[in-house]
């Protein structure tokens, strides 16, 4: 029997960097949903019995990334041995549509569907308190993944909790084809000297949270053609807000129909860039 499971990208709409923390990591507010039907921005991870653990990666935009033991899919399955106390050997197939380096959380998720579906495949009966925990060891952006929905992350951001849903606005998703690693964004907030804000009104549930992201100043001076993007998103009446750490940005449109001529404008204009509509 094959177990199959979705593995979907997000969109943070609301990322406030409060602070830096004494291990390095910087303490966040962020807003984030889960792009639940999308298929062209959902990975699928799927499982079948075997006599030892394997990984391959296959998919279109699965080339170069490496399946041994450093990917998220084979860590997250190793926690759930852990757990378990035993082998858990399956033969799993990764099949990735969600862009790498893109900030839409294609790896994280690819983890949290691996928690999720070998806890299901080996009826392992982790309770969902530990899978987030084992998540939050994998990565920040992990545990967002395990609630789905609309999510506020706390802390690193790995502290979550589920918001009601806020309807998105028409979106459109631009992935330059740029790859901005996240480490040396945060690194950069000191280079572009952002100052950490004052702590923040909450703000009523439901509500749709500002479109704010406070690393982009660090992203477009660690990756200065992210500015190129941004001013054509703009060129099109859209407002524009990086994704993660970048590389992708999303534009938000006052309707439908301008989002969809902004879209078929910008993919004239931009072959090498991938378009996505949300
Ligand atoms: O948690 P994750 O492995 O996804 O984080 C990747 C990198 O992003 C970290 O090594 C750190 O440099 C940076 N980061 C941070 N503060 C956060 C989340 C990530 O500085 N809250």
């Amino acid at each position: 029997m094959v177990f199959s499971i979705g593995a979907p990208a997000k969109l943070n709409r609301f990322l406030a960097v409060l602070g830096r923390r004494a291990d390095g990591f910087h303490e966040l507010e962020l807003v984030s949903t889960v792009l639940e039907g999308v298929p062209d921005l959902t990975d699928t991870l799927s499982a079948e019995p075997a006599a030892e653990l394997s990984l391959v990666i296959t998919g279109p935009t699965g080339e170069g990334l490496a399946a041994d033991e450093s990917n998220l899919v084979l860590r997250a399955w190793r926690l759930l041995e852990e757990a378990a106390k035993r082998p858990l050997p399956a033969a799993l197939c990764l099949e990735k549509r969600i862009p790498h380096g893109a900030g839409l959380g294609g790896g994280s998720s690819d983890a949290a569907a691996a928690l999720r579906l070998g806890n299901r495949m080996f009826d392992l009966g982790l309770e969902d308190g530990f899978l987030l925990r084992q998540a939050a060891r994998l990565g920040s952006d992990v545990p967002l993944f395990l609630l789905g929905g609309t999510v506020l992350g706390l802390d690193r951001g790995e502290r979550v909790f589920p918001l009601r849903p806020i309807p998105l606005e028409p979106i459109l998703l631009v992935h330059p084809g740029l790859y901005v690693g996240t480490p040396g964004v945060y690194r950069a907030l000191q280079d572009v000297g952002y100052a950490f804000p004052e702590a923040l009104g909450s703000l009523p549930e439901g509500t749709t949270p500002p479109w704010r992201n406070d690393l982009t100043g660090a992203a477009l001076w660690v990756c200065p053609p992210l500015g190129e993007v941004r001013d054509a998103l703009r060129d099109t009446g859209g407002e524009p807000l990086l994704c993660g750490s970048g590389s992708c940005w999303a534009a938000r449109y006052a309707s439908t129909t301008e989002r969809d001529a902004a879209g078929s404008h910008l993919s004239a204009e931009h072959g090498e860039w991938r378009i996505w509509a949300v």
